[in-house]
C-alpha cells in the first residue's frame, strides 16, 4: 500500500469490539484473501480481504487469524499466522512480510508461520463450544468461484463435522458499519483525493477527448495522492452512456453539447470514498441540461439532511423517490395526472431513476450494512439522486459521502464543486463557450 502507516490502535480496538460480540469458548477464525488468477503465469493486483484487513491491517495472502478470548491455553487467545520466509519468492518478488512488521502493524504479539495453522486448530478445536466463520454474505453478492473462506469452511466442516459453525459476518456488519475516528479520517483523505481528481478534470479542455483519457486523468491524481487506485471500476459516461447505470466500457470520445457523467471513488488505505458529479463536455451547461441538473441538485441538497440517526435507507428511498417524482412532472417527464392513474408497481418516475438514494461505503464501496437498519452515528453513506432520460442523451447523478452524527450530518464531500456556476467558472479556465 501507498498509504501513511495508520496506528495499530485502529486494529486492536476492532479485534476488542469483534471478541465482546462472542459467546463465551467462542472461537473465530478469519482468512486473508489470496492471489486471484489471471491467467499464463499471472494474477490480478492483491487486494485484502475486507474484514480480515479490519481486523489486522495486514495486506498479505496466506494468512490466517484466530481469536480465541477465553482459549484454556493462553498463548492461543490471538494468533496471526503468516506465510514463512521463502527466500525464492523473495528473489522475484522482494521483500515479504515478516514477524516483527506483522505484530507493529497489527498489534498482535503472537505471530506463527501458516505451516503451524492446522497443528494449533487440531489443539484449540477441542477447547471450543462454537466456531465462527466468515463468508461474503452480501446481498447482491453471487459468486461460483469458491475463494479462501469459503474453503476453510469446508475444511473445518469436513474435519471437525461435530463442532457448531456459526456466521461471523452479522458481528463484523454490526462493527464496520459505524466508523471510528480514525477510519473517518481515512474515509474523509479518500474523499479529499477523489475530489482533487475531479477539480483536475475541471481544469483540463475535454472537447474531444475520450472517455479513457479523462479516466486515465484520474488515476493520475489517485497515485501521486497515494491511493491505490479506484476503489471501484470507474464510470465514466458521455452522452447516452450516462444512462447506463454501470457503465465501464469508457471507450467513447466525447462531443461537445454532451454531458458527461463521472462516478469515481479513490481507495485510501483500502477505503473507498464514492463520488458522482455531472458536467458539460464543453463547459456549459445547455437549458435543457441545466434544467434536469437544478432539479436532481435540489433534491440532492434536500436529502441529505434525511441523513439522521432513527431512519433507514429504505426509508430515505422512498422520501427521496417522491422528492424526484414531483421533479420529474416539473420536468414535463409526466403529469400529475399520469401520477395519480400509475400502476403501483410500476410508478413512473422509475422508467428515469432506477436506483436507490444511499448505501454504505467503507471498506468496499458497497460496503456492509442492511437497508432496513436505523441508521445510527458514526455510519457514512452516500446520497445519490439521479435522472436518466435515454431519449433526451440526459443522464445525470450527483453523490457524495455523508456521515451520520448525534446532530445534522456531515457531507464530507461539500467541498467538492457542485453548483453550476462553480463548474461552469472552473470550466471556463479552458472553454471558449463559457465567459
Ligand atoms: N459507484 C457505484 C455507486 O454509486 O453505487
Ligand atoms: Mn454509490
Ligand atoms: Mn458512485
Amino acid at each position: 500500500m501507498r498509504n501513511l502507516q495508520i496506528p495499530q490502535n485502529l486494529f486492536i480496538e476492532n479485534r476488542k469490539r469483534f471478541i465482546q460480540l462472542l459467546p463465551s469458548a467462542s472461537l473465530a477464525i478469519f482468512g486473508s484473501a489470496e492471489k486471484m488468477p489471471r491467467n499464463g503465469d499471472q494474477f490480478f493486483p492483491f487486494r485484502q480481504q475486507s474484514d480480515f484487513f479490519y481486523l489486522t491491517g495486514i495486506e498479505a495472502e496466506n494468512s490466517k487469524l484466530l481469536l480465541f478470548p477465553d482459549c484454556s491455553n493462553q498463548q492461543f487467545r490471538e494468533v496471526l499466522f503468516i506465510e514463512s520466509p521463502n527466500e525464492q519468492k523473495a528473489i522475484w518478488e522482494g521483500h515479504q512480510l515478516n514477524t516483527e512488521e506483522a505484530k507493529t502493524i497489527s498489534g498482535i504479539t503472537q505471530v506463527l508461520t501458516i505451516d503451524q495453522f492446522e497443528t494449533v486448530l487440531q489443539e484449540v478445536m477441542n477447547y471450543t463450544s462454537g466456531v465462527y466463520l466468515n463468508n461474503n454474505e452480501y446481498i447482491k453478492y453471487f459468486s461460483d468461484v469458491p475463494d479462501n473462506q469459503s474453503r476453510l469452511i469446508q475444511l473445518l466442516k469436513q474435519k471437525y463435522p461435530l463442532h457448531a459453525y456459526k456466521r461471523a459476518a452479522p458481528l463484523l456488519e454490526q462493527l464496520r458499519t459505524i466508523k471510528s475516528k480514525e477510519e473517518i479520517e481515512i474515509l474523509q483523505t479518500a474523499c479529499n483525493i477523489t475530489g482533487k481528481a475531479f477539480e483536475r478534470l475541471l481544469k483540463l479542455p475535454l472537447t474531444e477527448k475520450f472517455e479513457f483519457e479523462v479516466q486515465a486523468e484520474i488515476e493520475h491524481e489517485f497515485t501521486v495522492n497515494r491511493a491505490n487506485g479506484h476503489g471501484y471500476y470507474p464510470i465514466i459516461a458521455s452522452g447516452e452512456n450516462a444512462c447506463i447505470l454501470h457503465y465501464t466500457a469508457n471507450n467513447q470520445q466525447l462531443q461537445d453539447g454532451d454531458l458527461l457523467l463521472l462516478d469515481f471513488g479513490a481507495e485510501y488505505a483500502n477505503y473507498s470514498a464514492d463520488l458522482s458529479r455531472t458536467i458539460p463536455v464543453d463547459g456549459k451547461f445547455n437549458d435543457r441540461q441545466k434544467q434536469c441538473y437544478e432539479a436532481v441538485l435540489r433534491v440532492f441538497k434536500k436529502a441529505k439532511v434525511l441523513y439522521k440517526p432513527g431512519t433507514t435507507i429504505d426509508l430515505i428511498n422512498k422520501e427521496v423517490w417522491k422528492y424526484m417524482e414531483l421533479e420529474m412532472i416539473g420536468l414535463g417527464l409526466f403529469t400529475a395526472e399520469d401520477v395519480a392513474n400509475q400502476a403501483s408497481d410500476k410508478p413512473l418516475y422509475r422508467q428515469y431513476l432506477m436506483h436507490g438514494i444511499a448505501h454504505h461505503i467503507g471498506l468496499d464501496v458497497h460496503d456492509v450494512g442492511s437497508k432496513f437498519e436505523p441508521l445510527k452515528a458514526g455510519m457514512i453513506l452516500t446520497c445519490e439522486p439521479g435522472i436518466y432520460i435515454k431519449n433526451e442523451k440526459i443522464g445525470i447523478r450527483i453523490e457524495n459521502d455523508i456521515l451520520i452524527t448525534d446532530n445534522e450530518p456531515i457531507d464530507l464531500m461539500a467541498h467538492i464543486p457542485v453548483e453550476v456556476e462553480e463548474i461552469e467558472r472552473l470550466m471556463s479556465t479552458w472553454s471558449t463557450l463559457s465567459t
